[in-house]
């Protein structure tokens, strides 16, 4: 691992990114639902939308939905009859998706059950579940967060089952010009001012963009995946690489 990882526009040491990411999400946690819609102006939701189409969820599947945070692909998941563990590093994340599960009327328990959700701490570099444990791996907008992305990826890997798979939806960077441009200004202005309008905390948004920025290129993204072990990758672009859905498989 290298000296310095990058906290937004920041370089800082790997533990100070953990901490502070840490600090991030527990200060947006009660509202990140909100904040989603209103930045996103909804589309955050068209975008999960495709991404659980794309993984194609399977009653009797047993599914990792990794940085699950308060629980948006695990609902959506959770319909098809697969049982679907939810985990977070962020004990406050995982809190409001316990509670937005119960709003909903889906069931929670301790063990992996057909549409039902465990809900669960974990640090993606580190995972306590055993080799070849899982049918599916998905992480949304979870992996630009992690301090070591390669050593999630690998643990990723290492819990899947032969013939299981992995999905990423992350933020990535439109190529359509114009698009691009008007993207950048509003992300870096209005998004921070939005933060601090509707949250309280104009700083947590300012590193959210950030980290969308400093996040490698599809390209490059795709590489890391194919070098964790995974076969067949395949990235798949949104509103122009804006967002893209990533998936690999492992044999
Ligand atoms: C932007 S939220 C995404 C939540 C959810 N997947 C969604 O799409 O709405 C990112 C989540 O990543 C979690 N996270 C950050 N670093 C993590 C790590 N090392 N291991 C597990 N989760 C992590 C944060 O706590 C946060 O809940």
């Amino acid at each position: 691992m290298t000296d310095t990882v990058s906290f937004g526009y920041e370089d800082v040491a790997p533990e100070e990114k953990t901490r502070r990411v840490g600090e991030v999400f527990s200060s947006v946690a009660s509202k990140y639902d909100l904040m989603n819609d209103a930045m996103s102006g909804g589309l955050h939701r068209l975008w999960k939308d495709k991404f659980v189409r794309r993984v194609k969820p399977r009653a009797g599947e047993h599914i990792l939905d990794m940085a699950g945070g308060t629980g948006d692909i695990a609902f959506r998941m959770a319909r098809s009859g697969a049982s679907i563990t939810v985990a977070d590093i962020n004990p406050e994340m995982l809190a409001v998706g316990i509670e937005r599960a119960a709003e909903r009327g889906i069931a929670s328990g301790r063990e992996p059950d057909a549409g039902s959700l465990v809900w669960s701490e974990a640090n993606a570099e580190q995972l306590q579940w055993p080799d070849r444990f899982f049918d599916a791996y998905t992480i949304a907008f979870g992996i630009r967060n992690v301090t070591d992305i390669p050593r999630a990826l690998r643990e990723a890997h290492r819990v899947l089952k032969r013939g299981g798979r992995l999905f990423v939806l992350e933020f990535s960077t439109t190529q359509w010009p114009g698009f691009a441009e008007a993207y950048d200004a509003y992300s870096h202005h209005l998004v921070p001012r939005l933060g601090q309008l509707l949250a309280g905390d104009a700083d947590s948004y300012r590193y959210l963009v950030e980290s969308i920025r400093r996040f490698p290129p599809m390209p490059e993204f795709e590489r890391m995946i194919r070098e964790a072990g995974f076969t067949q990758t395949k990235v798949e672009p949104l509103l122009g690489g804006l967002v893209a859905i990533h998936s690999g498989w492992k044999i």
